[in-house]
């Protein structure tokens, strides 16, 4: 019996858990690996919502001809997003329903033609556009950016349900259960969930929100995202995370990161992190950039108002690990943070220099001048890293 899972009367998960592959994009890591969510309509007419990465199952065309018969073929091929973890099995099913109509916008053909090359059998809607399955209706969202610009939700008229592409997804198999009802999300999803949207989405947080809008006012009963659990019991809970991490808004807490060679600049770190909690604050995180990746980093970083940066100086510039982590904040636009830099160096400087050239590109809130001690810290540096700590609490607490 194949793995697929009856959502409603009609429409089924026919997607596959993904526990192999190391890297997401060939960058995020997966210790938990990923689902990738791919929906059938059985009506009058049978619609396939998005597919699966290329070579993530051997049974995804069995599961397809299992609910829709051996003598039926496949009516629609919606199109949401056209990324190769959703888009690699698309020549597979064409390939056995040559008849089946494309369904997607006029960007979505542009990357289907460059793809495979396909430039027949295209059924092109755009915002507002309508298709009637006989039983199911459904309307065709476009959300450009969420996460590529062809992207488009498909919202199910009849049962409310929002196949809503990349948004709402998250990292992390579907381990049994596959709704929100029958998994433990605070104690395990939630965190994935943040990392897939800091890590993948949230560079187009504002298209996030111009989604968002579009979508007011619409009933939705259920969402239907390509990664991770299916929203049926508590949709508000999903739609309030992604509205408050596309704001851009952050907790009470503080994550320490720095690039230390020979460990002045991580003490310096100790330091500050202990005079954060004899002020109160209790979410406080340090982290090693050499040693925790980047993904890491960035869901912590979206997650707190505080950000300390700390840097040895490293051929008159960061250490890389640092350079690399401030090169892709920038590249990523995150914005409103309160910021606190410190460094150490041992002949000319340029860890702290160079943190700061960060913070006018990014224009973060800096709480207090930057630090910079050449050699082992001492008293001084050590009271220095207390005034750190104190006008970073300060602003804390006025800003939350
Ligand atoms: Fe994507
Ligand atoms: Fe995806």
């Amino acid at each position: 019996m194949h793995n697929t899972v009856k959502i409603s009367d009609k429409i089924f998960w026919i997607g596959e858990n993904d526990r192999r592959t190391e890297l997401f994009e060939n960058m995020w890591p997966l210790p938990n690996g990923v689902s990738y969510n791919s929906y059938l309509i059985v009506d009058e007419k049978t619609a396939l919502i998005d597919t699966l990465e290329y070579g993530s199952s051997d049974d995804y065309l069995d599961k397809i001809e299992n609910l829709i018969g051996k003598d039926r073929s496949l009516d629609y091929l919606i199109i949401n997003h056209m990324e190769p973890d959703h888009s690699g099995s698309i020549k597979m099913v064409v390939n056995k329903y040559p008849n089946v109509k494309l369904v997607g916008n006029i960007k979505t053909f542009k990357i289907i033609e460059a793809y495979f090359g396909f430039k027949d059998n295209w059924y092109q809607v755009e915002d507002g556009s309508e298709l009637d399955l006989g039983y199911h209706k459904l309307k065709f969202v476009m959300t450009p950016w969420v996460h590529w610009p062809e992207t488009m939700m498909t919202y199910d008229l009849t049962e409310k349900a929002l196949f809503s592409g990349d948004a709402f997804g998250c990292f992390g198999t579907l381990d049994g259960g596959i709704f929100d009802d029958e998994i433990e999300f605070e104690d395990y999803y939630e965190q994935e969930m943040r990392r897939y949207y800091s890590n993948i989405v949230g560079k187009y947080s504002n298209m996030v929100q111009k989604a968002f809008k579009k979508l007011e006012g619409v009933d939705i009963n259920c969402i239907c995202p390509t990664h991770g659990p299916i929203w049926r019991a508590d949709v508000n809970k999903v739609l309030g995370l992604y509205n408050k991490w596309s704001k851009y808004e952050t907790e009470e807490g503080v994550v320490i990161i720095y690039g230390s060679m020979y460990g002045n600049t991580a003490k310096m770190a100790d330091s500050i992190a202990r005079k954060l909690s004899e002020k109160g604050i209790k979410k406080i995180r340090i982290y090693d950039a050499s040693k925790t990746h980047l993904s890491y980093l960035i869901n912590e970083i979206w997650r707190y108002k505080g950000v300390i940066l700390g840097s040895c100086a490293y051929n008159s510039g960061m250490l890389p690990t640092m350079e690399n982590l401030t090169r892709t904040l920038e590249h990523m636009g995150v914005k409103d943070h309160l910021l606190g830099l410190f460094g150490s160096y041992s002949w000319n400087g340029g860890g702290a220099k160079s943190l700061y050239r960060f913070q006018e590109n990014v224009q973060w809130d800096l709480v207090s001048d930057p630090l910079d001690t050449k050699g082992i810290p001492d008293d001084e540096a050590f009271e220095k890293c207390e005034i750190i700590a104190s006008a970073m609490v300060e602003k804390l607490k006025a800003k939350v």
